[in-house]
């Protein structure tokens, strides 16, 4: 956080939002020292879209473009446009089923946050949840990171475990993975409004100089 400025987030969803749901109430609680500024999907009808708008918060659909897994450059710029006149501090990857690239990645480097449904780097790209169950993994969960070039792949700021259980379909373990998503998330984005994450090449130190937190 800067002065007396709060600190703006810019929220990239694809889907029903329930992450930026958990954000923007940590926000109103004051748990988060921040303010979701704006929300953008690449889907018109998603839902996060209007659950954004319940919240008064600017909300826009903005088209991808002529690719199904990536945003073409036109939309690109588009997206850099909209979240630049928006001012954010940080962009918060809430669902966003795209993979963000060279400008954008460069416009907003080390400023870009996504939560994922493993524990990474186990179970990078879609379906994390269904990857687990059918590998058989004991112990899953969530992971919040910054995001570079490859997919899932950048440094990690806070993981959550959840317990895999033997009655469980991909449906029963994604809604747990959820509600631990829906608590670290605004507690990874908490810490970095606070300016208390250091990057150190991978290695992501969260917490006051001198204590020796390692994660969110
Ligand atoms: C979340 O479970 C998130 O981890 C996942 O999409 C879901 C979005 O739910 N993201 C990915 O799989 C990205 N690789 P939400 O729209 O209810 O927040």
């Amino acid at each position: 956080m800067t002065g007396d400025q709060p600190f703006r987030i810019g929220v990239l969803g694809s889907g029903k939002g329930s992450n930026f749901v958990s954000i923007v109430e940590a926000c109103e609680a004051d748990r988060v020292p921040a303010e979701v500024a704006l929300v953008l999907s690449d889907v018109a009808e998603a839902s996060i879209l209007e659950r954004a708008r319940e919240h008064n918060i600017p909300a826009r659909y903005l088209a991808a473009g002529s690719f199904r897994t990536k945003l073409d450059d036109e939309a690109e710029r588009s997206y850099i446009d909209a979240l630049r006149a928006a001012s954010v501090d940080l962009i918060a990857l809430a669902g966003f089923m795209r993979v963000l690239k060279g400008e954008f990645l460069r416009a907003f480097e080390g400023r870009i946050v996504n939560i994922h449904p493993s524990l990474l780097p186990s179970f990078p790209g879609l379906q994390a949840w269904k990857q687990a169950l059918e590998y058989g993994v004991k112990v899953t969960g969530c992971t919040v990171h910054l995001v570079d070039a490859g997919v899932d792949s950048g440094p990690i700021l806070g993981q959550s475990a959840v317990p895999v259980l033997n009655a469980d379909t991909a449906e029963t373990l994604h809604q747990r993975i959820q509600a631990a998503e829906h608590e670290l998330y605004p507690r990874c984005i908490a810490a970095l409004a606070r300016g208390e994450v250091t990057v150190q090449g991978r290695r992501v130190v969260v917490g006051k100089a001198g204590q020796g937190q390692h994660q969110a």
